[in-house]
């Protein structure tokens, strides 16, 4: 079914190609194809005026969610140096620099920074899976009234719904953790949250109104 939705997908612009051949070659894990195209038609419904994503990898999603919202300012962060470098190559070459701001450095560390950027419509998480409620707890305070918050890798390639474990121990640690974010966020009296399997599977959530 994935590859059938991938034929449909529109035909995207050449430095998106390059992106994508890219992150293939050096297996820089990025959004994929069907799940960055969902997440793309739910910011042209939301119109989010301030994006942080965290988890840049090489710039992918930030440069398209920046394509497509052309005035949204996104704020994006990054941990691991070659990639934050690879980002700005490739933000640059866009002629997006004045939209997105990359931050180096490890997110749950970064809160100061981020801070005075905000308060943001939209955020995405897309960053270590065992430390999104981390994220979560740390970023959501960030948020307008209205904001949504997407986060990625929810059914972690079907592990996390199925019943039989891998045979790797890390593995399992990181699906049952995963598990334990997904019930909680279910749970968060603050928030509405749908789980779509979409991609790597997306929980949507959006603060309930007072
Ligand atoms: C799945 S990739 C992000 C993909 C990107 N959102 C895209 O679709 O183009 C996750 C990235 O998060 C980064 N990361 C993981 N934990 C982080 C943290 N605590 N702070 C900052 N970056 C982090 C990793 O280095 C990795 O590049």
């Amino acid at each position: 079914m994935n590859t059938y939705l991938e034929s449909l997908v529109r035909e995207r612009q050449p430095l998106i190609h390059e992106m994508e051949q890219y992150a293939n070659e050096h297996h820089v894990p990025i959004m994929e194809l069907v799940g960055i195209e969902a997440i793309l038609q739910i910011l042209r419904i939301a119109q989010p005026k301030k994006i942080l994503e965290i988890g840049t990898a090489i710039g992918y999603s930030a440069l398209r969610m920046a394509l497509t919202l052309p005035h949204a300012e996104i704020v994006t962060v990054e941990r691991h140096k070659q990639r934050y470098d690879t980002a700005r190559d490739f933000v640059k070459k866009s002629g997006c620099s004045k939209q997105i701001d990359i931050l180096f450095g490890n997110a749950l560390e970064l809160e100061e920074q981020v801070k005075h950027r905000g308060p943001f419509d939209f955020l995405f998480i897309d960053a270590a899976k065992g430390q999104y409620k981390r994220f979560f707890e740390l970023y959501s305070p960030m948020l307008s009234q209205n904001a949504i918050i997407i986060t990625d890798n929810v059914l972690y390639k079907g592990f996390v719904a199925s019943k039989i474990d891998t045979e790797n121990k890390r593995t399992n640690q990181l699906i049952s953790k995963i598990r334990n974010y997904n019930e909680w966020l279910m749970k968060n009296p603050l928030y509405d949250t749908t789980i779509l399997p979409v991609g790597d599977g997306m929980a949507i959530s959006k603060r309930r109104g007072d």
